[in-house]
């Protein structure tokens, strides 16, 4: 018995891993994690996920756009995100006449294919470990303390350098990078291909994609069908060729099999895709500046914002359209603080990430390695030095310049002024023309000064309340000689004097322009203060930059010598990786329990036709009274719509394939609940769960809803 006790706790102590947690490199699966998955349920082998000789299930997992997954699942190039990584595409295709946000858009045909010019979809041909490449380079580096360690023009420089001008000349579209991992401890080279002829095939309406909107964002249960459906377009040779009408459909290497069976609990569920950006490496005490500082002025700023935003939105139904993105973009990240700060406490990460600090230490000690010491040691120092500039540039970010919106007028007036210094009538014009467009897209259709204006102020007032007057923008200082300290008037007098602040005052300035004006302009003058101030503290934080990424290397450095890294994973640095776990529910709090499968139930009782966050469309509740679901169905005739699983995702992971145990598509990921939010510093096995739209609501929502079945048949669905 004891001997049995032992064992269990030797294996418990070997396995500094919990399960489900990892987002792990694909070229070391074999050896890190393979047996878990197979343990878990796995029926694949490891060649058939990852094969760097021949086509396996990666080459159908793509990353969309600049910041999301995507998936191929037919043999002409059809490929699955969400609906918000589509979202803007959606958008610019919609006028008031076609507004696909709110109706939804599906072609019918291939020729009715909507380009999206910009949008590109990557595919990783080839990765590989160059550690040993690069940290030869690097040896070379005469420079001391250089960053080049990290700096992505020096590590692409040395990926072209390795494979060789002509590999990309002979293959177009073909990219090469390496990528730093473990904070710089390791390297892989990534072979890209970009294709960048994407369309849109089709998207729901947003009361389907949609639905839920900020309220439920980050929530579970959720009732989302989040996806949108794009085509990938290639040169007559399968190349990446820019738009062209005779492009063909890509015939890609790899499509998913998708799977009607469905999910049951503890299933065993893989995601594979892009996420972002994870903290896993956080000393104690930055897990306490994240909290103390970067997420509590992030929420007290912003909470201040949207409450105002919001005023205006249900005051006024333009405001509530204009404001609409802006509303949800800030909510977003928002909501992700209080989670990420709420887990943080929960589960006293300060704690956990200081045991782990501890164990290094005491090994560091036993084996004489003082550097891993001294590394944290360093680490401790420059969060403490660091702390008044990190406020400042908090508050200063969060408070000005992404809460106010005329920061973003231009405040370059060199050019301008010289021409109307000059003689040449010509560039004169040419700069005045320069400025309208400017201010066009400064003063864009989403703009109401009036919103602006009450924003401004409540930022400004609470900016000023919170930091020190010599800590702030230089011209801020007038508030106080020329105002008497009164914000709102200070305000109210950019708005009334400045050329920007209304488009009477533009036009009024452009039809006789001056330089006296635009050099004594108070708002111009005011963000540039702002600029001023942003540079010397970006300025002065840099300082401590170099320093703390080669303390953090280090850092990593010791950790991985001290556990092997064979259990160890890097951080998200938007690579492609794979995680596991299993379909799971979870309980929010004591007596509370959240299933794993949320249906069309679900939609009609959140149903609100007042709200547009919980309209239902009346196709879809037609649907739903007729029970017309169909080969969707859920054995008990319900409808599924989405699920929960255990998989250790992060932003980035959005528009990501879900496999079922024989690597069939089941769900794309979209969202986790807030819960888990803090599993970017610290896996959560029992609250964290990855919320993913059923492939079955999905196909459902196309053939039933959308009358757009015929996409079904280039699919291979297995009943
Ligand atoms: N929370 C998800 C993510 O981080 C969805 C965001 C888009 N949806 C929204 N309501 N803002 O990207
Ligand atoms: N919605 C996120 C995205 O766009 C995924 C949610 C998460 O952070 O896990 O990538």
């Amino acid at each position: 018995m004891k001997k049995i006790i032992w064992l269990l706790l030797t294996a418990l102590i070997s396995f500094p891993v919990i399960a489900d947690e990892g987002m792990w490199l694909l070229p070391l699966l074999r050896q890190q994690k393979f047996t878990d998955m197979q343990r878990l349920g796995l029926k694949l082998e490891d060649y058939d996920i990852y094969n760097p000789d021949s086509s396996s299930l990666k080459d159908a997992v793509v990353i969309f756009g600049g910041g999301c997954t995507g998936e191929i699942v037919s043999p002409d190039g059809l490929l699955l995100t969400n609906h918000h990584c589509g979202y803007s595409q959606i958008q610019q295709h919609s006028t008031v006449e076609h507004d696909y946000l709110t109706d939804g858009f599906w072609a019918g045909s291939r020729e009715k294919e909507l380009p999206n010019p910009g949008l590109t979809v990557t595919f990783i041909d080839a990765m590989e470990d160059v550690t040993a490449y690069v940290l030869a380079e690097l040896a070379k580096d005469t420079v001391p303390n250089s960053m080049n360690f990290l700096s992505p023009r020096y590590l692409n420089n040395l990926a072209k350098a390795k494979v060789g001008e002509s590999f990309l000349q002979n293959n177009p579209g073909t990219e090469v990078e390496i990528r730093p991992f473990y904070g710089g401890n390791q390297y892989y080279m990534f072979t890209k291909k970009i294709y960048s002829d994407i369309r849109l095939v089709g998207a729901p309406p947003s009361s389907i994609g949609k639905f839920g909107a900020d309220t439920d964002n980050w929530m579970w249960p959720r009732h989302t069908g989040d996806f949108s459906v794009f085509r990938v377009y290639a040169d007559a040779n399968g190349n990446p060729a820019p738009y062209a009408e005779t492009n063909l459909p890509l015939r890609p290497k790899r499509w998913l099999q998708i799977s009607l069976k469905g999910v049951q609990a503890n299933d065993y569920a893989m995601m594979m895709g892009f996420p972002g950006r994870t903290n896993k490496y956080y000393t104690s005490w930055e897990v306490a500046e994240r909290r103390d500082i970067d997420n509590t002025v992030r929420i007290d700023m912003r909470e201040l914002r949207q409450q105002a935003m919001l005023e205006e939105m249900l005051k006024d139904p333009t405001v509530r359209i204009q404001y609409a993105s802006k509303y949800a973009g800030s909510t977003n990240a928002y909501k992700n603080a209080i989670g990420a700060s709420w887990a943080i406490n929960k589960r006293n990460f300060e704690q956990v990430k200081k045991t782990e600090q501890d164990r290094l230490i005491a090994w560091s000690t036993q084996y004489n390695k003082p550097e891993y010491i001294e590394a944290l040691q360093q680490l401790q120092q420059i969060v403490r030095d660091r702390k008044d500039l990190r406020y400042r540039l908090w508050m200063l970010d969060e408070g000005i310049m992404r809460s106010i919106e005329f920061v973003r007028i231009p405040t370059d007036t060199q050019p301008l002024s010289d021409a109307l210094k000059g003689k040449d009538k010509k560039e004169r014009q040419a700069q005045i023309d320069l400025w309208e467009v400017a201010y066009q897209r400064f003063a864009n259709k989403d703009y109401a000064p009036r919103v602006d204006r009450k924003i401004a102020k409540i930022m400004l007032k609470e900016y000023r309340r919170l930091i020190p007057a010599q800590s702030q923008p230089a011209y801020f200082a007038e508030i106080d000689t020329k105002y008497k300290g009164d914000v709102d008037k200070f305000i109210d007098n950019l708005f009334d004097k400045s050329l920007f602040g209304s488009t009477e005052n533009f036009h009024r300035f452009l039809s006789r322009p001056t330089v006296k004006a635009l050099q004594e302009d108070p708002m111009i003058r005011f963000v540039q203060s702002v600029q001023d101030e942003r540079k010397a503290l970006a300025a002065a934080l840099e300082k401590f930059e170099t320093d703390f990424a080669l303390a953090h290397r280090m850092y990593v450095k010791g950790l991985l010598e001290m556990d092997k890294e064979q259990m160890n994973f890097p951080d998200a640095n938007f690579t492609l990786r794979l995680t596991y776990g299993q379909v799971k529910g979870y309980s929010p709090r004591d007596c509370d329990y959240y299933g794993h499968q949320t249906t069309l139930e679900g939609v009609m009782e959140k149903e609100d036709p007042t709200n547009w966050e919980f309209v239902v469309p009346s196709k879809l509740k037609e649907l739903y009274t007729a029970k017309d679901y169909g080969r969707y169905q859920l054995p008990e005739g319900k409808m599924p719509v989405a699920f929960a699983a255990t998989t250790h995702s992060t932003g980035g992971n959005s528009g990501s394939p879900v496999f079922n145990a024989d690597g069939q598509l089941i769900g794309i990921n979209f969202d986790r609940n807030w819960e888990g939010v803090g599993g970017d510093i610290q896996y959560l096995p029992d609250y964290q769960r990855s919320i993913i739209v059923d492939i079955r609501y999905v196909l459902f929502i196309m053939d039933k809803y959308a009358g757009a079945g015929y996409l079904l048949d280039e699919m291979d669905l297995v009943e």
